[in-house]
C-alpha cells in the first residue's frame, strides 16, 4: 500500500515537469519522523530551477492528492507526511474487503513447486518435512498472488535399490508385517539385504537382473514394486494428512521411466551425448559431467530429473519451477540446469534450498541410533500443547483440535521462521513457549482479538481520525505491509519475509493493547479500535494460513 502511495506520488510529480528523463526518487526513510522523502537537491538540478520553486511546483503538483497532508523541506528532502486517517480506513477497508488474491500481475503465470519428494521403502527423513512445509508455504504463497500453482510430490519410486528389495521381499520377506508397519519392515529388508550380500554377492546380480527386468515392465517384479510403493505411500499420507499438506502431482521417478529414452535421444541428435568409459555423459565444463546412462544402460536420478523437467515444461508450460530440495544437492540442480541450457531451454529454475535441522548441537536424524520416527515427534508437540491447555484453559471444549493445531503450528513456525538457508534447532519445549517467537504466540495473539471482539458488534461507519496517534499509526503501516511481504517472499522464495512480518504485527498489536484502553466508553473510537485489531486479525489468520498453520478462535 505504500508503494502505491510512493508510485503515485511520483507520477504526479512527473506528470507535472512534463520533462524526460526526468529521474524522482521517493524514499520511505526507516528512521525520522517523516513518512515519505523526495532527495531535492538532485532534482533541483536536474530542473535547473532555484530550490524554492521547486518546493513550490511539487507542493502544486500533490495538491490534489488526499493521501499527502503536509510537505516540509528539511535537511536537503521534501518531507511528505500521509494522512494518517484517510490512510487508516483505506487500509482497514481494503482488509476487511477481503480478497481472495493480491493484484493480478502474476495472472496467468504458472509455477510449479517440486517438494516433499520422500522415497519409497524409507523413513520420511527430517529434510523431507523441511521441504513439504517450505514447499506447502510456498504453493500457498504464490497462490495468493494469482499464480497457477502445481505442486508436485517426485516420489523416489524408482532406481537400482528396488531391485534390492525385491529380492529380499522375495527372500525374507512377510506380507502381515509389511502390512502393520510398511516402512519399517521394508528397510529392514534393506539393510538385510546389504548384510547378506557381504556374504554372497551374487545377490547383487540378482538384483541387478530384477531391476531390468523392472525397467522392461515384467508383471510380477511390477506388482511388488507396486505393492511397496501403494504400502509406503499410505504411511506418507498419514503424515500429509497429520500436516494439513496436499499435492496436485504424485509422478514421481518411475513415471519416466518411458520418458527417458526420448531425452537420450534429442542430447544425442544434438551431439551432446559423449561416451565415457562406456558410460554415457554430458559435459559441463567447469562442472563435474552430468552422468545419464550407466555401463550397464540404467539410467540415473538425474536423468529422471532431466526428464521431469521437459515433461512438466511441455505438459504445465511453467514460467518458472522450484526444486524445495536440501544444500546437500546443489551440484545435481547446477547439472540440471546446465544441461537444460545446452539443450537450448532457457527456463526459470530455481533450487530452493534450506539448512540441517539440529538437536542438541547435533544434526538431527531420525535414522541411525535414533529410531524415532517422524510421525511420533510431531505427535509429542501435539500432546505437549494438550497439556499445557489443561493446565491454562482446563474447560476448553475442542481441546484435540486446538491442540493439533498449536502443536503442528509451532512445529511449522519453528521451522520458517528464519531464513530457510539456515540451520534450525528442534527444540520441542521452546517451540511450544507462548511467548518469543513462536507459532503459538501468534496464534494466541489473534486469540486475544477474538475474545475482546466476542461480544461486541461493529458498526458500518468508524471515525477515522482516531488512529493519528503514533502506535496505531504504526500498526496501520504495519498492515498495509502485508501485500509487500507475500510479494517479497515469492521474490526470494522464503516463507519466513511473511514469519517475520507476522512478529512484528503481533508484537505491535500486543503494544497496542497494552497501551490503549480497546472498550472505552466513547463509542466512535471504541468502533475505531475494533475495527483496527479486527483487521489485525484478519491479516494474522491470513498470514499464519500462508505458512500452513491453523487460526483459532480459543486456546
Ligand atoms: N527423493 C529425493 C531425496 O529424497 C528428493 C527429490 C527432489 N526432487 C527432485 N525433482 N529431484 O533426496
Amino acid at each position: 500500500m505504500i508503494q502505491t502511495i510512493k508510485q503515485t506520488v511520483k507520477a504526479l510529480v512527473l506528470n507535472h515537469f512534463q520533462l524526460d528523463n526526468l529521474n524522482v526518487v521517493v524514499e520511505e526513510p526507516k528512521r525520522g519522523t517523516t513518512d515519505l522523502a523526495i532527495p531535492l537537491f538532485a532534482l533541483v538540478k536536474q530542473l535547473g530551477k532555484p530550490m524554492p520553486v521547486v518546493l513550490e511546483e511539487v507542493k502544486t503538483a500533490l495538491s490534489q492528492y488526499e493521501m499527502i497532508t503536509d510537505i516540509q523541506f528539511l535537511n536537503g528532502f521534501l518531507n511528505l507526511s500521509i494522512n494518517r486517517g484517510v490512510f487508516a480506513s483505506k487500509v482497514i477497508d481494503r482488509i476487511t474487503e477481503e480478497q481472495a488474491s493480491f493484484g493480478n500481475q502474476s495472472v496467468g503465470k504458472t509455477v510449479c513447486i517440486d517438494y516433499s519428494a520422500p522415497n519409497i521403502a524409507k523413513s520420511f527423513s527430517i529434510g523431507h518435512l523441511r521441504s513439504t512445509m517450505i514447499g506447502n508455504a510456498l504453493k500457498n504463497i504464490y497462490t495468493k498472488l494469482g499464480y497457477r500453482v502445481v505442486g508436485i510430490n517426485h516420489l523416489g519410486d524408482w532406481g537400482t535399490q528396488f531391485g534390492k528389495m525385491i529380492v529380499a521381499y522375495q527372500k525374507w520377506g512377510n506380507r502381515a508385517d509389511i502390512e502393520k508397519n510398511p516402512i519399517t519392515e521394508l528397510q529392514k529388508l534393506y539393510v538385510k539385504f546389504h548384510e547378506e550380500v557381504e556374504r554372497d554377492p551374487s545377490l547383487d546380480d540378482q538384483a541387478r537382473a530384477v531391476f531390468k527386468a523392472l525397467e522392461d515392465g515384467n508383471p510380477e517384479m511390477l506388482a511388488l514394486w507396486q505393492y511397496f510403493r501403494e504400502e509406503s505411500l499410505k504411511e506418507f499420507m498419514s503424515m500429509y494428512e497429520l500436516l494439513g499438506v496436499s499435492f496436485d502431482s504424485y509422478d514421481g521417478e518411475s513415471f519416466y521411466n518411458d520418458k527417458m529414452e526420448a531425452v537420450a535421444k534429442t542430447l544425442e541428435e544434438q551431439g551432446l551425448l559423449v561416451e565415457d568409459d562406456g558410460a554415457m555423459i554430458v559435459k559441463l565444463d567447469p562442472l563435474p559431467p552430468a552422468l545419464i546412462k550407466r555401463r550397464d544402460g540404467a539410467t540415473l536420478y538425474i536423468t529422471r530429473d532431466l526428464a521431469a523437467l521437459l515433461y512438466r515444461f511441455n505438459h504445465y508450460h511453467f514460467d518458472k519451477v522450484l526444486y524445495v530440495v536440501g544444500n546437500e544437492q546443489k551440484l545435481h540442480f547446477d547439472q540440471l540446469k546446465g544441461v537444460s541450457k545446452l539443450m537450448g531451454y532457457d527456463l526459470d529454475i530455481h533450487h530452493v534450498n534450506f539448512g540441517l535441522v539440529m538437536q542438541d548441537g547435533k544434526k538431527m536424524s531420525t535414522r541411525g541410533g535414533r529410531v524415532v520416527k517422524l510421525y511420533d515427534v510431531i505427535k509429542e508437540a501435539i500432546e505437549s500443547a494438550s497439556n499445557a491447555i489443561v493446565e491454562k484453559n482446563p474447560n476448553l471444549k475442542n481441546r484435540d483440535e486446538v491442540a493439533k493445531a498449536i502443536g503442528i503450528g509451532a512445529v511449522i513456525f519453528n521451522d520458517l521462521k528464519n531464513d530457510r538457508n539456515l540451520d534450525i534447532e528442534f527444540n520441542l519445549e521452546s517451540m511450544l513457549a507462548f511467548e518469543g517467537q513462536t507459532g503459538p504466540y501468534l496464534q494466541y495473539s489473534s486469540v486475544r482479538i477474538a475474545s475482546i471482539l466476542k461480544n461486541q458488534v461493529l458498526s458500518k461507519n468508524y471515525p477515522v481520525n482516531s488512529y493519528t496517534e503514533d502506535l496505531p499509526f504504526e500498526l496501520i503501516k504495519q498492515l498495509a505491509a502485508f501485500e509487500d511481504a507475500v510479494q517479497k517472499a515469492a521474490e526470494v522464495n522464503g516463507p519466513h519475509v511473511i514469519s517475520r512480518y507476522l512478529l512484528q504485527l503481533s508484537q505491535l498489536f500486543n503494544q497496542f493493547y497494552g497501551q490503549y484502553k480497546i472498550i472505552t466508553e466513547d463509542e466512535a473510537l471504541k468502533q475505531a479500535n475494533l475495527h483496527l485489531i479486527q483487521a489485525v486479525r484478519i491479516v494474522l489468520n491470513e498470514g499464519m494460513r500462508l505458512l500452513g498453520m491453523i487460526a483459532l478462535d480459543e486456546m
